[in-house]
């Protein structure tokens, strides 16, 4: 299979894709993607006309075995989930913001990629993340945004997955809930204990951290009742952690759905039903075989073939 062919506008329109890909607003962009950039499980018969994403699919949510409790990529579970964790989505930021989506190449290199938006006097700088431009005589992987902020994880050994929740980094985290940081990552600080990694964090950046999502998820996961409060707070935040929020409080008895935003409770009888139910079993990336033949993307795709990358063959 060809790249272009998964994402071209001559394909797009061959393949009869029922609603139009440009100009469209960044939700709705996200969204045409994740049905193949998703970790998910599908609401009956998948239709491609029925084209609000979470009217049709049901995106996993920070489960245990496939997010780390504050979030982080575990298991394959592809980009957005991530993605729809991050500051940047929540601020109007799309895929192809970064992405050439008909070439599948990156639509900058290096930190132009993030300067697009990003200024540049105050971020790629030592001011901001303390490492030298150069090391040895090449460009410092340290002083690269996408090192801090996209740590990469391997999955089947030889692929990386950046982490699309485009974080800052947190080793207090890991200190208290056992979550990697991207000082630790391989090939960075990993021959240091974390004691070296938060005390020059602490002297860079200052003690003072904000409370993250995190805590009250590792909380919930060990099943301790003093997370309640905080998880039913998260299962009323219009995100991907609401819905990990929710399902917490529920397994620990109280839940209120009726915080839970709109679009998770009254788009449509399905999905009302798939947020008022306990939620289907997690998809395995064998279960994302299901793509029909007739995939508005890929013609050539052999029945009973997945669509989407990164299948165990
Ligand atoms: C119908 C399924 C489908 C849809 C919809 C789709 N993709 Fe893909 N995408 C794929 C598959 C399959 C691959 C792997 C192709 C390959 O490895 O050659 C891929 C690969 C990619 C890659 C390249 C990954 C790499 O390793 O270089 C990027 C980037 C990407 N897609 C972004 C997007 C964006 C952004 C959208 C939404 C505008 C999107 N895709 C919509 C199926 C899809
Ligand atoms: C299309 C514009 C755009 C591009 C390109 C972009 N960003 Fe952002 N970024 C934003 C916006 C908007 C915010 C939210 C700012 C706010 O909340 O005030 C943001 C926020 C962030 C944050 C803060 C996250 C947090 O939780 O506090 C980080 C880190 C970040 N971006 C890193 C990057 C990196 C790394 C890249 C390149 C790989 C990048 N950005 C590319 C627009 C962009
Ligand atoms: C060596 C790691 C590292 C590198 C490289 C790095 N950052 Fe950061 N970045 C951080 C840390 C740590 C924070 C949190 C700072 C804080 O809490 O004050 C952060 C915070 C941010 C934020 C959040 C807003 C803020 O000012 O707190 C943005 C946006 C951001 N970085 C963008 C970038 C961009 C763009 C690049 C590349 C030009 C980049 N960063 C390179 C470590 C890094
Ligand atoms: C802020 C910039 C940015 C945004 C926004 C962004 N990506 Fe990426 N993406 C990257 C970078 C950087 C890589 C790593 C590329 C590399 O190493 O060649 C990447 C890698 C990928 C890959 C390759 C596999 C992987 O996970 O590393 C896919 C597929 C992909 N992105 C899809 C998406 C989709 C779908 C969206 C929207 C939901 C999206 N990206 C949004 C910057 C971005």
């Amino acid at each position: 299979m060809g790249r272009d062919r998964a994402h071209g506008p001559p394909e797009v329109e061959n393949y009869g894709l029922v609603i139009q890909t440009s100009g469209v607003a960044s939700r709705v962009q996200v969204e045409l993607c994740a049905p193949c950039h998703s970790r998910r499980t599908e609401l009956g018969d998948y239709n491609h006309t029925r084209t609000a994403f979470l009217d049709n699919l049901v995106p996993v949510v920070l489960e245990e075995g496939l997010y780390y409790p504050d979030g982080q990529i575990l298991d394959e579970v592809y980009e957005y989930g991530s993605f729809v964790q991050s500051k940047m989505f929540q601020n109007n930021v799309r895929c192809s913001d970064c992405h050439d989506v008909h070439r599948l190449t990156l639509l900058k290199e290096g930190n132009d990629l993030c300067l697009q938006c990003h200024r540049k006097d105050a971020y790629d700088s030592p001011e901001h993340h303390f490492h030298q431009m150069t090391f040895q005589g090449k460009p410092n992987e340290g002083a690269r945004c996408v090192k801090c902020h996209m740590p990469e994880r391997p999955y089947m050994i030889i692929d990386y997955r950046a982490d699309h929740s485009l974080r800052v980094p947190r080793p207090d985290l890991t200190v208290k809930i056992g979550t990697p940081n991207a000082c630790g990552q391989s090939g960075c600080h990993d021959d240091k204990p974390v004691t070296w990694i938060v005390d020059a964090y602490d002297r860079w950046y200052g003690k003072a951290k904000k409370p993250h999502y995190g805590t009250a998820l590792a909380a919930g996961r060990a099943g301790k009742p003093e997370a309640q409060t905080e998880l039913v707070r998260l299962a009323g935040d219009r995100s991907i952690r609401l819905s990990s929020g929710l399902r917490l409080s529920r397994s620990s008895g109280r839940i209120l759905v009726k915080k839970a935003p709109r679009r998770l409770t009254a788009r449509s009888p399905t999905t009302k039903r798939s947020c008022a139910t306990p939620p289907p079993t997690m998809s395995t990336p064998s279960s994302r075989n299901n793509w029909p033949n007739g995939s508005p993307h890929f013609s050539s795709i052999p029945s009973g073939r997945s669509a989407c990358r990164r299948q165990p063959s």
